[in-house]
């Protein structure tokens, strides 16, 4: 299956500015469905689920449908989907509440490949509790998290191990299953950041061993919502903090107050739309995700080839990281120039692009560029064309 990039770019308003949007690594644009969704929930009326009255009922469909939309995207249990505001504000409601048994002595183990939202949460839950924190490296300068690392790493006291699916600066996708596997055999639970990766890539959280998959819609083409996912067995031993009048059920005891109900029809028309992608896909939802997913990972591969041969062959570009596996995202700098007169001649020419460390906190730290101004990020998303690549190599030509 290969994408029509052209009805597909004609599906995004957005797109028709005249800018090169390769800064989907930090949000994406969204398509006129989704658009439509949002609006159409606000003109049928919502209202707060719960109620007596059919918009409260609407409003109660919405949910139960961004539910099964995102569990199809992912793989998992619409029971288990939790839905909330952003991927970072999750994750700090799961490290209070999964944080609340460990006890002084116990263990959690971190990566510094991480974007700082799976890593800050866990330190700062473990010095409240007593617990120790073990990192994980990245092998430099390849960019690679070694897996074998974590049979030195984890122990009879690891409560938690928690690895991203893919750096939001260079691309790295771990060996998470392997990783996994050795946290289960350890006997601890899994966090796994799929925020990058759920563009990119077809997700399927049991091949990949996530206790908590956490991933963002506005990363993938939807609206500002973040959604963790995880077993409903598993969230129904997790005690979060909630209001003594809200339910006790899962998922809902973990969503605070009150939800962005039109945001949420939005979720499903996201997915809807990502299923959609290979006009020619068959099938269940699902199915047609994984196929159309699928045909996204090769179409952002082969631009990737480019953009990195592109960049290879300009004097004085220094691409930081070589993973063997990636996602269509590079991080580099220009010799002469900061990063941000990078990012700023390349918005001069209508090329978006992000610069500084990207809240890679460890790993820029580690590569020594932190404190620099961090690097240059490109990202590539499946409505990116050849003639992206092209401004951007062009536009980072003119920079020699
Ligand atoms: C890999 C990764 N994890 C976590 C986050 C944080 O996500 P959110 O903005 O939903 O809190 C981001 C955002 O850029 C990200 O790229």
């Amino acid at each position: 299956m290969t994408l029509d990039l052209a009805s597909i770019r004609a599906a995004y308003p957005a797109l028709r500015d005249g800018y090169a949007y390769l800064d989907g690594a930090a949000g994406t644009q969204v398509p006129e469905s989704v658009i439509s969704a949002i609006a159409g929930a606000y003109e049928g009326g919502v209202g707060n689920v719960g109620g007596a009255f059919p918009a409260s009922d609407r409003s109660g469909a919405i949910v139960e449908d961004a539910r099964r939309a995102v569990a199809d995207l992912v793989g998992g249990d619409p029971r288990g989907v939790v839905l909330g505001p952003n991927m970072t504000t999750l994750t700090y409601r799961f490290s209070y509440a999964l944080s609340r048994t460990w006890r002084p002595g116990d263990e959690i183990v971190l990566s510094r490949l991480d974007h700082d939202a799976n890593v800050r949460p866990w330190v700062q839950a473990a010095e409240r509790a007593g617990a120790t924190v073990r990192w994980a490296e990245v092998d430099l300068p390849a960019g690679e998290l070694p897996a074998e690392q974590y049979d030195t790493l984890l122990g009879d006291r690891t409560r938690l191990v928690a690895v991203t699916a893919a750096s939001n600066i260079l691309g790295t996708m771990p060996d998470v299953a392997a990783i996994t596997k050795r946290a289960h055999d350890a006997g601890a639970l899994t966090y796994v950041d799929g925020v990058h990766a759920t563009p990119h890539t077809p997700i399927d959280v049991s091949a990949l061993g996530a206790d908590f998959y956490a991933t963002s819609a506005y990363k993938w083409s939807g609206p500002h919502i973040g959604t963790v996912v995880a077993a409903p067995s598993l969230l129904e031993t997790v005690q979060p903090d909630k209001l003594a009048s809200s339910t006790t059920e899962v998922p809902e005891r973990f969503e605070t107050g009150t939800a962005p109900f039109a945001d949420l029809a939005g979720v499903t028309a996201a997915v809807d739309h990502l299923a959609g992608l290979g006009s020619d896909a068959t099938g269940t939802r699902r199915q047609r995700i994984l196929a159309s997913m699928t045909a996204v990972e090769a179409h952002e591969q082969a631009e990737l080839a480019h953009l990195l041969d592109g960049l290879a062959a300009i004097p004085g570009v220094r691409l930081i990281g070589a993973p063997r596996r990636r996602t269509a995202t590079v991080y580099f700098t220009v010799g002469g120039h900061t990063p941000r007169a990078v990012a700023e001649h390349l918005a001069s020419r209508r090329v978006n692009v992000w610069n500084g460390h990207n809240y890679a906190w460890e790993l820029t730290a580690a590569l020594g560029i932190r404190d620099q101004g961090g690097a240059v990020r490109a990202g590539l998303v499946h409505y990116n064309d050849r003639s992206d690549v092209e401004r951007l190599l062009a536009a980072v030509s003119e920079l020699r």
